[in-house]
């Protein structure tokens, strides 16, 4: 089935909140619902709608899965506890690193983590809530790039003739599934979450584990979290819609203190764009590209190279996994 667009000009976001509300209201009857928060614009958006909705027979989690960016499980739980939501925490990573071990394949990859979110983590999650819901932010977006085959986005399940209840026991509502980015901050807004979160630059669901290519482990997601954060700091002043770090698989010489030093090469990539569907890069000034490389290559242990990513979304894509 289509799903119909709601565009930026057609969308009234007090009537959208009331609309949704309303549906989820009903869909979930007298019972509740689980909630997967991650803090990125799309998550939040869902959490306080749902929140609206069910107030307390909501349950939110965040799911470490190890392979956020640092120091996220903490930020976005009291960030949303001052918006009087409470969120409770999972650890998760233990599963999730060994759902990946030995996994080189994107799309496997992808499968693995999809797998692991919705077939265990999410379905405990949803039998001790003694629920049949589960809340979601698929959006538009997400949903388009899978039908095209061009990557299995983690949360598109029906579109793809899976039955989630079928398939993980439990049936998932999507309030924001017409909507493109734009429109879902201007709902965030309306909703009154902070401009931190209806500002914040997309995040993938499968976080870090789709900025590393090869094999996902502890070490390789932690070198590529230190990038991360070396690149929000510097790039947070820039226009961009997204911008990112990327560990590669392959090694390459470099030299340190006169010696060889093979080391670790690290993409980094920065975005404009307004809904994701298409790219460009972005014209850093070629100082900012500099100490990028300075930083990247003095503060995360063995890398010896730095490159930015000059291509177009088509042929590129946004993220490299
Ligand atoms: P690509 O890499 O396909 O990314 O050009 C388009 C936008 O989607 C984000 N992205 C994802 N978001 N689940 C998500 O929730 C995913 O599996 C996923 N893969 C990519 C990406 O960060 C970009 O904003």
């Amino acid at each position: 089935m289509q799903i119909q667009e709601i565009k930026p000009e057609n969308l009234n976001p007090e009537k959208f909140i009331n609309q949704k509300v309303q549906e989820i209201s009903s869909t979930v009857g007298n019972g509740s619902a689980v909630n997967a928060l991650s803090g990125g614009v799309d998550s939040s958006t869902v959490t306080m709608l749902a929140h609206k909705a069910l107030g307390n027979r909501l349950k939110t989690y965040f799911v470490d899965n190890g392979i956020m960016r640092e120091g996220e499980p903490g930020k976005i739980i009291s960030l949303f506890r001052k918006l009087g939501v409470k969120v409770e925490l999972i650890d998760a990573k233990k599963e999730f690193f060994k759902s990946f071990k030995g996994i080189i394949d994107p799309e496997e990859k992808r499968e693995a983590l999809t797998q692991t979110f919705y077939k265990n983590v999410f379905a405990k999650l949803v039998r001790e809530s003694s629920t049949k819901y589960l809340l979601q932010g698929t959006i538009l977006t997400d949903v388009d790039e899978t039908i095209a085959g061009i990557k299995r986005q983690h949360n598109v399940f029906e579109q793809l003739g899976i039955d989630p209840q079928k398939a993980f026991g439990y049936k998932i509502i999507e309030p924001l599934i017409q909507l493109r980015k734009p429109a879902v901050r201007t709902i965030a807004k309306a909703l009154g979450l902070p401009e931190e979160i209806y500002a914040r630059h997309p995040f993938p669901g499968p976080a870090l584990a789709v900025r590393v290519i090869g094999e996902v482990t502890p070490e390789r997601i932690e070198k590529v979290r230190k990038a991360t954060k070396i690149v929000e700091e510097e790039l947070s002043g820039v226009k961009a819609f997204q911008y990112l770090a990327i560990l590669h698989e392959d090694k390459v010489t470099g030299m340190r203190d006169g010696k060889r030093d093979y080391g670790f090469q690290i993409e980094l990539r920065c975005w404009d764009s307004t809904d994701a569907r298409i790219a460009s890069p972005t014209k850093l000034p070629y100082e900012t590209l500099i100490k990028l490389a300075d930083r990247i290559t003095k503060e995360v242990p063995g890398v010896v190279s730095v490159t930015y990513n000059i291509t177009q979304k088509p042929p590129s894509t946004i993220e490299a996994v």
